[in-house]
């Protein structure tokens, strides 16, 4: 047998997720620290996190107290089995949770990440379904340019084509509404876009096409991220609601990016006004520490499953790791530090300055369109012909290069600071892209 010569720092046995492999392991870039706002990378240098990692060091990086919380958990109770047995902070980080949640959401299922709270909601919302006895209700609805993930589930509700298109027959079932991306419409909208509230009643043809007792919920992030920062339209969530509610569907809000503080309310469901019946988070939960997700469901939907014989399972679903020690430990510490630090809401006093900052950016080269909500943020490239991303994925580099970490997803340059920032920090975040945008081709 030939044993493979492994040098340190080898990097060819690490598959990377959603990376182009070979060429970053030409030219890789490596972080090895991380405190507040910045990153120090392999050479020493420091970069500022204009993402928040991926959206989910929401309170900034390497905090005392959920470090601490950390290593006191891992000493005292490293693990407890999930089925059959509790710990106590799981039940602690539970209703904790339901505390900050809008109104009703009073039972939270704990996973290990977006995609398993994905999975997860899904189940429920089908399960809840049959345990109502109203089992022909099989059908779930997503989205053009969803993203729920990566699991199966998550990617048939999706409407991300390159993550979809590899894999073959997805769930059956499934139908999307039309995105609401306008940009002839409502490029360089400061906020909520005026425009495409109209699109919500794609669902009513979706009812008209299969029939509403087929459906079994709808699932929609209110603000789509991953495939760019769509801000939905003025009013657009609430006809959903109102849809769904006169149709008995149920509306699932995938609240992984927007959980947490990200548009300077607790959820976006607060922000908007419009409640879920079932609402999907993870990321901030945890301050991105340790991986954790949790769905919220609101008390009617658990207590349907609180029937039948006691000595049953009620729902035959969950994780090992479901409410791990570690994690709940984490995420009892990230909420204390959001709310020592009143980050739950602190988006809300930085928004408008956020939003002059990037909308300052109008008249950089290439710029077809820029988005802002919260402390979200989106610059739209140009494209260069028959290359798309390249020009995104350039000023990516530049910019890691030059000391700030920004994300790209197809043309669009995508900004979600840590709740930490500093408003001298987004000026230097709007200076960099300029210069940035002044150099790539
Ligand atoms: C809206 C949304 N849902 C689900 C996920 C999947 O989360 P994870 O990568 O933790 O599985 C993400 C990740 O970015 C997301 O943005």
């Amino acid at each position: 047998m030939s044993e493979k010569n492994v040098i340190p720092n080898d990097l060819s046995a690490f598959w990377m997720p959603f990376t182009a492999n070979r060429q970053f392991k030409k030219a890789p870039r490596m972080f090895v620290a991380a405190k507040d706002m910045h990153y120090t990378t392999s050479d020493g240098r420091s970069v500022l996190d204009a993402t928040a990692g991926l959206w989910c060091v929401n309170a900034g990086h390497c905090r005392p107290k959920i470090t601490k919380a950390i290593q006191e958990q891992a000493a005292e109770l490293d693990y407890a089995p999930a089925f059959q047995i509790g710990h106590p902070k799981a039940f602690e980080l539970a209703n904790k949770l339901v505390n900050i949640a809008p109104k009703g959401m009073d039972n939270v299922f704990f996973t290990n990440s977006g995609s398993e709270s994905v999975e997860t909601a899904l189940k429920i919302a089908l399960a809840y379904h049959r345990v109502k006895g109203d089992g022909s209700r099989f059908r779930l609805i997503g989205r053009e340019r969803g993203y729920h993930g990566v699991n199966f589930g998550g990617i048939s509700v999706g409407g991300i084509v390159p993550n979809r298109k590899m894999f073959g027959t997805l769930l059956t079932g499934v139908d999307h509404l039309p995105h609401t991306h306008l940009p002839k419409d409502n490029a360089f909208t400061k906020g909520e876009p005026e425009f495409g509230a109209n699109l919500a009643d794609e669902l009513e043809r979706i009812v008209a096409l299969h029939d509403a007792s087929t459906i079994a919920a709808v699932i929609v992030e209110p603000v789509a991220g991953s495939t760019g920062v769509l801000i939905p339209p003025r009013g657009y969530l609430q006809r959903l609601r109102d849809i769904c509610t006169k149709h008995k569907i149920l509306l699932i809000f995938d609240e992984v990016i927007t959980g947490f503080g990200r548009l300077g309310t607790p959820f976006a469901a607060d922000y908007f006004g419009v409640i879920p019946d079932i609402m999907v988070t993870a990321k901030g939960l945890t301050n991105g520490v340790i991986p954790m997700g949790a769905v919220f469901v609101k008390s009617e939907i658990h207590d349907a499953f609180m029937n039948g014989p006691e000595h049953l399972i009620e729902f035959m679903h969950g994780y090992t790791y479901s409410g791990n020690p570690i994690a709940a430990a984490a995420g009892l510490a990230t909420l204390e530090t959001y709310q020592e630090e009143g980050l739950l809401t602190r988006g809300a006093d930085l928004a408008s300055y956020w939003q002059e900052a990037l909308h300052s950016l109008h008249d950089a080269p290439h710029v077809i369109d820029i988005r802002n909500i919260g402390l979200i943020g989106a610059i739209e490239l140009e494209p260069i012909k028959g290359e798309p991303t390249k020009r995104a994925f350039a000023a990516f580099v530049k910019a890691f290069d030059s000391g700030l970490l920004i994300r790209t997803t197809g043309d669009i340059i995508a900004l979600s600071p840590p709740l930490i920032i500093k408003k001298s920090q987004i000026d230097e975040i709007v200076e960099r892209l300029r210069t940035i945008l002044n150099e790539v081709e």
